[in-house]
């Protein structure tokens, strides 16, 4: 039975969702009617190192599915730093990479990709021409100037029959044979590491060994080097463009993957009305609607070039007529009392978007407006920074076995539905005029900030 190693890089707080997401994807139960599978991961350094053994094909195809993730890998190596010395390090280093056994692998991943994509070239849409990773010219009399590469939608979820792909099976014999070295080090290795010669060097020994030629400027593929001061991980990347760049969202706002989060954590049911109140230029909206067709999406935000740009996305997809937006205050909704089932938002930081008032006050009348507008029962999820995040939470109730922060260990409904049953006891301030329980607070980093996403439901 085929066995292979991949790797999925991850933001700082959405790991343990990713691996959620991953093991519910490769699970045995997830697999049936597939060959065994034999599932491990680690997570470590931004990464989630797995192995599955069984119908490779299907599963590259579940791995550019992914909606967790930055990008993922096929794993080429992986070791333990543990060496002594500077010395020692390259010559392991130099070895590993060199080494036959590497090689092996390297060639047989290649080719399962390889076979993969020819299987699924009917599924998805090929780019000849425009690979973000190969600006080289299409006249170029070089042997492997063709380049494939998965369309940004990898997702396999819309995928379709393109011209293009029938060229596939032609240019199989040209795929892969130029790459280039990419190195990553972080740590302390930083400091004596000289990045461009380690990349030359090893590229040398790559090129002698696979008989592949290098091409800087646009490789058919790269070799990602990642050495920390732990480990050493190096991998091929699935597609040139990370899977974290929606293909249905021309200008992104929030990271796609934290809006995935924000949604799976929303519990949306077919049917609802889903609100986001500051809305921006409509991402969680979006990513909602790709992950259920069936309800109504309400987008609001107050700056008018948002709700255009937020426009303009909504038209990028191909069906709007589940998303409305609105030009108007957040804070005083035209809507009806307990119209809205669910609230997602990701709310000012005061660093890029700033509260209109003071932001307590901001928050206290967001929520007592969010309380108006959403049903008994109804879940508000909001993203605030860690900051504002603090000051809220007091405000709101606790219940007597649920006030940790437990990031993606529960799935929401199962949360939430323990919690209406559960004793309250803690926290709410009567002067308010809202009653929200607390159910989880998860952190995520977000850039150069650090956020929280707090999610609670109205009694
Ligand atoms: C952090 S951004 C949201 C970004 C959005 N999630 C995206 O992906 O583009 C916060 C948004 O809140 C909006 N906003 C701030 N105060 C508001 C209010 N009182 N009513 C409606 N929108 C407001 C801002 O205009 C801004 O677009």
């Amino acid at each position: 039975m085929t066995s292979l190693s991949f790797y999925v890089t991850v933001g700082r707080g959405t790991e343990s969702f990713a691996n959620c997401e991953i093991r519910r994807k490769f699970s045995q139960k997830a697999a049936v009617a597939m060959s065994p599978v034999n599932f491990v991961s680690q997570i470590r350094d931004g990464k989630i190192i797995f192995e599955i053994a069984g119908n490779t094909e299907h599963y590259i195809e579940k791995l550019l599915g992914l909606k967790c993730v930055e990008r993922a890998f096929v794993k080429i190596t992986d070791y333990e730093n543990n060496t002594k010395g500077k010395r020692e390090f390259l010559d392991r280093l130099m070895q590993t990479m060199s080494a036959a056994q590497t090689f092996d692998t390297a060639q047989k991943v290649m080719d399962q990709l390889r076979l993969v994509l020819s299987n699924i070239n009917k599924k998805v849409k090929i780019n000849t021409s425009s690979s973000t990773m190969s600006h080289k010219a299409a006249s170029s009399d070089e042997p492997c100037s063709k380049k494939i590469r998965l369309s940004e939608d990898s997702s396999c979820d819309e995928v379709k029959n393109s011209p293009e792909s029938d060229k596939l099976l032609d240019d199989e014999k040209q795929v892969f044979k130029t790459f280039r070295m990419s190195v990553k080090c972080t740590g302390k290795s930083r400091r004596w590491i000289d990045i461009k010669k380690l990349s030359k060097d090893l590229s040398r020994r790559v090129s002698r060994t696979c008989d592949w030629l290098v091409d800087l400027r646009s490789p058919d593929f790269e070799i990602c080097l990642h050495i920390s001061d732990c480990h050493v991980t190096a991998g091929i990347p699935l597609t040139s463009i990370p899977l974290s760049r929606r293909p249905f969202i021309m200008d992104p706002g929030l990271r796609a993957p934290v809006a995935w989060i924000m949604v799976q954590l929303a519990d949306i049911k077919p049917g609802d009305v889903i609100l986001d109140p500051m809305c921006g230029k409509g991402t969680l909206l979006l990513e909602a609607y790709s992950h259920l067709k069936d309800a109504c999406y309400i987008g609001v935000d107050k700056d008018l070039s948002q709700i255009q740009v937020a426009q303009q996305n909504v038209f990028g997809m191909s069906s709007q007529k589940h998303i409305n937006l609105f030009h108007a205050d957040g804070l005083c909704l035209p809507f009806k009392p307990l119209s809205v089932n669910r609230v997602i938002c990701d709310a000012p930081f005061n660093q890029k978007h700033f509260t209109s008032t003071k932001a307590d006050d901001f928050y206290v009348t967001f929520l007592e407006e969010m309380y108006r507008i959403l049903c008994e029962g109804g879940s508000l999820v909001l993203l605030t920074s860690q900051e504002f995040s603090s000051m809220i939470t007091p405000l709101l109730l606790l219940s007597k076995d649920n006030s940790t922060c437990d990031n993606g260990q529960d799935l929401p409904s199962e949360k939430i539905a323990s919690d209406k049953k559960s004793n309250l006891d803690v926290g709410c301030n009567a002067r308010h005029k809202f009653t929200f329980q607390f159910v989880s607070k998860h952190y995520m980093k977000l850039g150069e900030s650090h956020g929280e996403i707090i999610v609670m439901v109205k009694l």
